[in-house]
Order: structure tokens, then C-alpha cells, then sequence
């Protein structure tokens, strides 16, 4: 079949690695895709969010399956725009606008926890109206505390404030000076979990669900967790403190009642659902839902997976997916990624990338990047991750780093930890 890949980071560099091996694929394009993807398919260059121009090529194509890969287009109705006539008959993976809400809106999906008796931090709600309200109840906060931007702040919307003036300005910025614009219409003030974080993965048809394997991401910019968040630094899986008793109470008190909870808010959602949780103490707690795979994730977890992922993805989209066996590798992944100087903050575009073809033991996996005559250039932040796998974490981490060690460009910047921390959880 002719199937369509949405997006244009690592994460849709890997559905489109991971579909363009299945024997089910004929034709594979990806919308717009970056330097690497043109090595499984077609890129074409769409916007991902300009459905018309998605739908034409779809039909003009004769694709059969169509994967979101970003929460952009979800959160904006991609799959409500497949319901139309020409359309509806396309397998799409990924939730509608309804079930989308579950990262579109942090209210939302902390009351849909709430209703659902799923564990999560405590919160509270603010608008604009009521922000003296919010005001004093952060006087009776413990600190630190978290505030979040109801809505999709490209990443950026959580502030984790150390003490109460940095808490008030912050709400402030957010409500009053719309620091988000309409993402921070309503914040979220939030109490604040200590723990070690663990990224669940889970694909539903809506009815059943298969949980895919957990990973580990680093978030921040600097070693040892330091500096502001990224999208993410690099990735682990499988995470060892996530063990059979962990996850059963994962499964238990949190897989099960979100899709139960989505079922019984009549809510028929198909793709990916992404929970973000932390372990405190032993217990988990959620402390995001995402409706898409992760990135960088997607470069530890989809590698483990051993099926033929269009396979899975079609039963995903038709409703099909009861008695799924997954097979997962018993190997270990990891993935290191290189950005560009500044990142988070501003940075270059176009900067030479030298080395990429002297990768020969990991997967270069490219996000960033842009093909230009014979040359690949940085064209973004995150430019490319380094993917390593092996029997042991540290034999993973030594193909990602090595790798790593091959690709140059001017101002490239890596985490030289990933891992590290659970390397030091298991071996002190
Ligand atoms: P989010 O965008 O919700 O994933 O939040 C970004 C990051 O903020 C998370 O990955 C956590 O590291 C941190 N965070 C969010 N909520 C909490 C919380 N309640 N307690 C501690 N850390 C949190
Ligand atoms: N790595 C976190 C995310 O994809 O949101």
C-alpha cells in the first residue's frame, strides 16, 4: 500500500525507517520530511497542518494509510478532516480533535485524570478573571511549584517556579501578558512531584491498546539536568527501574482507566497515546499525556519493536488490534542528540554537516536537516540524534557516542550524559 508520514523531525524519520521495512509498503512519502527521510520515500512538500492540500495528494496518490506524526495537526482536527466523503475510507493513525484535547488542554486532561481516578499532582485551574484568587492560593503553595499553560506551547509552556515571587511573576506573565498568547488563557498551578520521569508509550484502536517500550528522555540543555528544557537531549529504553511490579501498577492504575476513560466519554481514539509520568517513590503518577510518539523517544522505542509496524498500524486505524502480540528486542537502545549552538534559544541555520557517511555501527537519525546540491546543512535546532544498540546500556551508549564523535559541524552541542543517572541507579 501507498502510505503518507506527516512531520519532519527524528520522530517521523523513525516511522519512516520502520515502515519503509515492511513488506506491506509500496510507496512511502513523507510531508515535508528533511534530509534523511528521502532515503525511504518521497518527501513532498506540504505544510503538515494545510489538510486540503494533505487530502488532494492522498487521493491524486493513491494512499492507503496515513500517519500524523506531530500533536500540530491533530489538536487541530486532521482526522475530523478524513470524515469527508472523498477521504473517509483513508486508515489515519492518531486521535481525533476530541481525543486530542488529552495534550491540546491541560485542564482537560487533568479533570479527565480526576474523573478517572488516574494518579496525577495535584491542581488547580486559573483564569484571567480569577487570577487574585490564584494569586493567594499560591501563598498556601508549597514551593516549588508548577505552573502550566493550558494549551500547546510548543514545549515551553511549564515553569517550574523555586519560591513564591518567582511562582506570581511567572502566573502574571502567563495570564496577564499572555506570555503563550491563547495557550495561557487558563494556567494550571500544579504541586510538584519529585521522582525519576519514565515516557509510557501506548497504541489504541479504541478498543484495545498494546504498550510499546517504556523509554527515558533527557529534557534539559545541560549535564547532570541543568539549564532550560528542550524538546529533548536523548533518549534510553528499556529503563531498568521500570520493572515487571512498576509496570503493572502502570497498567493497572493508569493504561487501563485512560482508555476505559476515553471509551466512556465516547471518545473513539486510534494512534498513540504518550504518558508522561513520574516515579515517586515507587508509584506512578502521570504527569502529561501526549497523543503522539515521543521524540526523541521514538529513536529508542521504535528500533526494540520487532513486528512489521505497518501491520500494527492498520489494525490501529480499523479497530483491529485485540489480541496483539507485540514482540520487543531484548536489546538496549539509546540516542544521543546534537543541536545547534543556543538551542533552546536562537540559533544558525545552514551550517555544513561533515562525517554523516563514517556512522557505520548506529543510525544517524536526522531531524534538522536539509539536502542542499551535494551537501546536508543544519536547519534547525535539533539537527540529528545518534541511535546505539546493544546487549547492555553501556555497550548502546558507546555506539551512540561514537558515532557522535564522527559527525562535526561548527557550533554542534551534545549531552555527553545520557544514561548516565540510571548507569549510576543500578551499578552504586
Ligand atoms: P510537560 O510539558 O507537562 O511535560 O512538562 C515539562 C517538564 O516539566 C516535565 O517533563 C517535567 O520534567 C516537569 N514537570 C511537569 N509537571 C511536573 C510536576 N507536577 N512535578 C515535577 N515536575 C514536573
Ligand atoms: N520528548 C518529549 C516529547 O516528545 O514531548
Amino acid at each position: 500500500m501507498n502510505i503518507l508520514v506527516i512531520g519532519s523531525g527524528g520522530r517521523e524519520y523513525m516511522l519512516a525507517w520502520k515502515i519503509h521495512q515492511s513488506l506491506h509498503c509500496e510507496r512511502l512519502f513523507i510531508a515535508p520530511g528533511n534530509a534523511g527521510t528521502d532515503l525511504f520515500g518521497e518527501n513532498i512538500e506540504i505544510d503538515v497542518n494545510d489538510f486540503g492540500a494533505i487530502g488532494q495528494f492522498v487521493i491524486e496518490n493513491k494512499v492507503e494509510l496515513v500517519v500524523v506524526g506531530p500533536e500540530d495537526p491533530l489538536v487541530n482536527g486532521i482526522r475530523d478532516y478524513f470524515k469527508n466523503d472523498q477521504l473517509k475510507d483513508i486508515a489515519i493513525v492518531g486521535p481525533g480533535k476530541d481525543g486530542a484535547r488529552l495534550e491540546g488542554s491541560k485542564d482537560f486532561s487533568k479533570r479527565f485524570m480526576q474523573k478517572n481516578k488516574i494518579p496525577t499532582a495535584k491542581a488547580q485551574t486559573f483564569a484571567i478573571e480569577s487570577i487574585d484568587e490564584a494569586l493567594s492560593y499560591l501563598r498556601q503553595c508549597k514551593m516549588p511549584i508548577v505552573l502550566k499553560a493550558d494549551g500547546l506551547a510548543a514545549g515551553k509552556g511549564v515553569v517550574i517556579a523555586n519560591d513564591l515571587k518567582e511562582a506570581q511573576d511567572t502566573l502574571k506573565s502567563m495570564l496577564l501578558d499572555k506570555q503563550f498568547g491563547e495557550a495561557s488563557n487558563k494556567v494550571l498551578i500544579e504541586e510538584f512531584l519529585n521522582g525519576i520521569e519514565l515516557s509510557v508509550f501506548v497504541l489504541t484502536d479504541g478498543k484495545h491498546y498494546v504498550t510499546l517500550p517504556e523509554a527515558k528522555d533527557y529534557k534539559r540543555i545541560g549535564e547532570e539536568d541543568t539549564g532550560p528544557n528542550t524538546g529533548g537531549m536523548g533518549a534510553v529504553s528499556p529503563v531498568r527501574f521500570a520493572d515487571a511490579d512498576f509496570m503493572k501498577k502502570v497498567t493497572e492504575r493508569i493504561i487501563e482507566p485512560t482508555v476505559h476513560g476515553l471509551q466512556n466519554e465516547g471518545i473513539d481514539y486510534r494512534g498513540f497515546i504518550f504518558i508522561g509520568l513520574m516515579n515517586v517513590k515507587g508509584d506512578p503518577y502521570v504527569i502529561e499525556y501526549n497523543v503522539r510518539m515521543g521524540d526523541p523517544e521514538a529513536q529508542v522505542v521504535i528500533p526494540r519493536i520487532k513486528n512489521d509496524l505497518v501491520e500494527l498500524l492498520v489494525k490501529v486505524a480499523d479497530g483491529k488490534l485485540g489480541n496483539y502480540q507485540l514482540e520487543v528486542s531484548e536489546d538496549y537502545a539509546s540516542t544521543v542528540v546534537m543541536v545547534s549552538d543556543g538551542y533552546p534559544g536562537s540559533y544558525k541555520k545552514g551550517k555544513s554537516i561533515q562525517g554523516l557517511a563514517d556512522v557505520t555501527n548506529a543510525l544517524v537519525v536526522h531531524a534538522g536537516t536539509k539536502q542542499q546540491d551535494y551537501e546536508v546543512l543544519t536547519n534547525g535546532g535539533r539537527v540529528l540524534a545518534v541511535t546505539g544498540m546493544g546487549s547492555s546500556l553501556t555497550d548502546a551508549l558507546k555506539m551512540s557516542y561514537h558515532g557522535v564523535d564522527s559527525i562535526h559541524w561548527e557550533g554542534a552541542y551534545f549531552r555527553k550524559d545520557i544514561g548516565k543517572d540510571i548507569l549510576r541507579l543500578h551499578l552504586d
